[in-house]
């Protein structure tokens, strides 16, 4: 039998395919250059304005729709991005840099640099930011004082359904990335990078908010890689590689007398490297109707890590305010599963909880901490749990 000759790609074929890059074409809505608003690459024009006209009109528009930033360098100040907007898709692609002002006290005391406020919706790809934060942390590390606080570089305030993938935050001068009365926020492949002496450049914040999903990163800042505040439920972070900085940290909470909790957290699949802490649960000495319940640390690698496991609550700087250190946060209900690495300290596992409120329910669960060729040590202080499978260092509980 004879091959049969190919057949030709029917025509009605091809008029799907062209109708379907049509449709989806005007499905994705339009495209805002900021460079037609008016943006400069140079580094060095103020690009403020041309950004936020650009956004207003992804903002304004009925139909999904995009900002794009190309390659090149952009000065941007403070800018809000607010909603309401007329539309749940709004994507920001970057390929270049947004550059923070070189003199930080243009954006000291802004709070924020770049502020998502009240969206719904919104994309950020790619792109590098570079909050310039290097002179203010020197200010505030000569102790000279006189330094305004800094601003975080990214904000995104009561929002939803946001993604970020992709992006790197470079030398902010405050906290990088904060998440703060958000819900449903997915953030991918993010990169920090910050001197590991800068003060307070915190990677990723998230309080107030709920269905969080932190995958993929690599954090290399000078404070907590992931800091993790009041009000924080249903939080996912999986795989990152943390250091340097100060590890993955569930507060500072219970500052204040009023406090919403924290609640079903998992951090899996974290290598904390040179770290001043691991896996961190820290709470301040006084009265507060706080709590931490529901967390699961499983499956982190420390290397060389001062404090790998540590519970904390008698934070109390200075000594004040602190009636009797005792925290009124209660802490319950927190795993560690497969822990593993070496410890800088000789205590590789300290739980120090509240005299008033002991921890409760805390279950260690193959857990292999090592100090140099010396014995590692756990420590408890009204502390109560469990451990399974191997626990070394000897738990205390
Ligand atoms: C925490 O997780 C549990 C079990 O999945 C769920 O029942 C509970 O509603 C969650 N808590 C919050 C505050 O979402």
């Amino acid at each position: 039998m004879a091959n049969p000759t190919p057949k030709p790609i029917p025509t009605f074929i091809l008029h799907l395919i062209l109708c379907c890059c049509f449709c989806s074409s005007l499905v994705m809505g339009a495209t805002y250059n900021v460079v037609s608003f008016g943006a400069k690459s140079d580094g060095k024009t103020d690009s403020t304005t041309a950004f936020l006209n650009a956004w207003a009109k992804a903002c304004a528009s009925t139909n999904p729709s995009s900002v794009y930033v190309p390659q090149g360098r952009f000065l941007l100040r403070s800018a809000t991005f607010g909603g309401q907007c007329h539309n749940k898709a709004i994507t920001f692609t970057i390929d270049g840099t947004l550059m923070a002002p070189s003199d930080y006290r243009v954006i000291g005391n802004a709070g924020n640099w770049l502020h998502f406020q009240s969206v719904n919706g919104v994309s950020i790809r790619g792109g590098v930011l570079d909050g310039q934060g290097t002179a203010l942390w020197s200010c505030k590390n000569s102790g000279k004082g006189n330094c305004p606080i800094g601003a975080t570089t990214l904000a995104f305030t009561n929002s939803n359904n946001i993604a970020i993938s992709g992006l790197t935050s470079l030398n902010s001068q405050m906290f990088h990335i904060v998440l703060n009365g958000c819900q449903n926020v997915k953030m991918q492949g993010v990169k920090v990078i910050a001197d590991g002496n800068s003060p307070n450049t915190d990677g990723i914040h998230v309080q107030m908010s709920s269905y969080v999903t932190i995958l993929n990163s690599k954090i290399r800042t000078g404070d907590d890689c992931i800091s993790i505040g009041p009000g924080t439920t249903n939080l996912w972070i999986e795989n990152i590689a943390c250091g340097p900085g100060h590890g993955i940290s569930i507060g500072s909470l219970g500052k204040v007398s009023r406090e919403a909790g924290v609640q079903n957290v998992t951090v899996k699949t974290v290598t904390f490297t040179g770290t001043q802490n691991g896996v961190r649960i820290k709470t301040w000495g006084r009265p507060s109707d706080g709590f931490v319940r529901n967390v699961l640390f499983q499956d982190a690698i420390m290397v060389n890590v001062e404090n790998p496991v540590i519970i904390d609550q008698n934070y109390c700087p200075d000594n004040k305010g602190c009636p009797g250190q005792a925290s009124g946060v209660k802490v319950s209900d927190v795993t560690y599963q497969d822990i593993h690495g070496t410890s800088a300290t000789q205590v590789a596992v300290k739980f120090d909880c509240s005299s008033k409120y002991p921890c409760s329910r805390i279950r260690l669960e193959d857990v292999k901490l090592t100090y140099k060729n010396q014995r590692a040590l756990s420590s408890c202080n009204h502390a109560d749990g469990a451990a399974l499978g191997s626990v070394q260092p000897e738990s205390c509980f």
